[in-house]
């Protein structure tokens, strides 16, 4: 949490996260009133007192999605299907690892299993472990030090001790996300930083950003409503940091190329490519240029955006008809219409965002 006391020696918490404030906002305004199964979503600055690193800040934005009033595992699936079609949309290739924490009682018994596995190796685990041994025992379970994930590597798991209702609900999640065509990954070390969460929690990870940083990530929540006056009924939803999918969208741009570049030279070649960068944008496919420079600077510029075609306009293009179009990869250099220019290149890309549209 980042404390801190202000000018006036107010004690101030920036919030960290939405979800706790979102409960404390239907329950303030009593929204399950009027919508007994409410679907809500957020978008905003979050704050966080930790250590900075690369894609971890201590200021980031998240855009947050819950499902408020059912405990229905159909929604625990709709809410992670709706989390994956957000990522598909913007392109972004990740696993989606999935456990289940169980309830209060299933967690009660792990800890105590966890605990007598981890008292025989207690100095040998890292600091941040050892205090966690005391504080919250689970949390040792995502620890990225070598010498910790070797002991955690044979530690009791928390599938083991679910009892009856909450393994039922975990493979009712699952066996929807099968219908649903969704692949994921059981990883039963997912735990979840935050306090509030019970049966399904899941996070999204990405080779774009290495393993150990999730872009995304939820799950459910029975007694957080409850916890601070509500009625008791169960949540679900997930929060991704738009940071990090920032992050990942510019690594898949520049590692697949995915760029087409148009390189027009002189007024009348531009007149003619104004147009033809505003349909391609239409059509989904990420389009660049610069309205200035020679040849040579303007191939210099592709090559660093790592363009996958440049379309070439000059005068002998104006008076053919005919766009000169070089695949970077290959460095083919081939002639199109120009009013095939647009399909030419949505047949021959990856990177044609909308597909739909052309
Ligand atoms: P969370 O896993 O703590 O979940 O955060 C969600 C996402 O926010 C992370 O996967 C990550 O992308 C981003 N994020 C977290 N901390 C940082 C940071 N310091 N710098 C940059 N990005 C960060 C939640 O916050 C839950 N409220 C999600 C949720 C909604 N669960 C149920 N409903």
């Amino acid at each position: 949490m980042f404390s801190f006391q202000d000018i006036n020696e107010d004690n101030v918490s920036l919030r960290p996260e939405a979800t706790a404030g979102i409960m404390r906002a239907i329950q303030e305004n009593t929204l399950l009133r009027s919508n007994p199964i409410l679907k809500v979503y957020t978008v905003g600055p979050m704050f966080r007192r930790e250590r900075p690193s690369k894609a971890r800040y201590r200021q980031f934005y998240q855009i947050n999605a819950e499902l408020v009033g059912d405990d229905s595992p159909y929604n625990d699936a709709d809410v992670i299907v709706t989390a994956v079609s957000i990522l598909k949309a913007i392109g972004i290739e990740s696993t989606l690892e999935i456990n289940s924490i169980g309830c209060l009682e299933c967690r009660a018994a792990y800890r105590t299993a966890l605990k007598d596995y981890l008292s025989m190796w207690l100095s040998s685990l890292c600091e941040d472990c050892q205090r966690r041994f005391v504080t919250n025992p689970m949390r040792t379970l995502d620890c990225k030090e070598d010498r910790c994930r070797a002991i955690l590597g044979q530690a009791p798991l928390i599938l083991d001790y679910l009892d009856e209702s909450c393994r039922s609900q975990f493979e009712a999640v699952l066996g929807l996300l099968d219908l649903a065509g969704i692949s994921y990954q059981v990883n039963p070390k997912i735990v979840r930083g935050l306090d509030y969460y019970s049966r399904t929690a899941f996070e999204f990870t990405t080779e774009l950003l290495g393993q150990s940083k999730a872009i995304g990530g939820g799950g459910r929540y029975d007694g957080l409503l409850k916890s601070i006056g509500g009625p008791d009924v169960s949540g679900i939803g997930f929060a991704f940091g738009i940071e990090r999918l920032i992050e990942s969208m510019m690594r898949n741009i520049s590692s697949d190329r995915s760029l087409v570049y148009i390189a027009a030279l002189g007024e009348e070649a531009r007149r003619v490519a104004f147009p033809l960068i505003q349909n391609l944008r239409k059509y989904g496919i990420l389009t660049e240029t610069r309205f200035s420079g020679s040849l040579k600077s303007q191939m210099k510029n592709a090559d660093k955006l790592n363009a996958a075609f440049v379309v070439m306009i000059g005068d002998n293009e104006l008076s053919s008809g005919e766009y000169t179009v070089r695949d970077m990869k290959g460095s083919e250099q081939i002639q199109i219409a120009a009013d095939q220019v647009i399909s030419f290149l949505s047949e021959r890309c990856n990177f044609c965002l909308d597909k739909d549209a052309s």
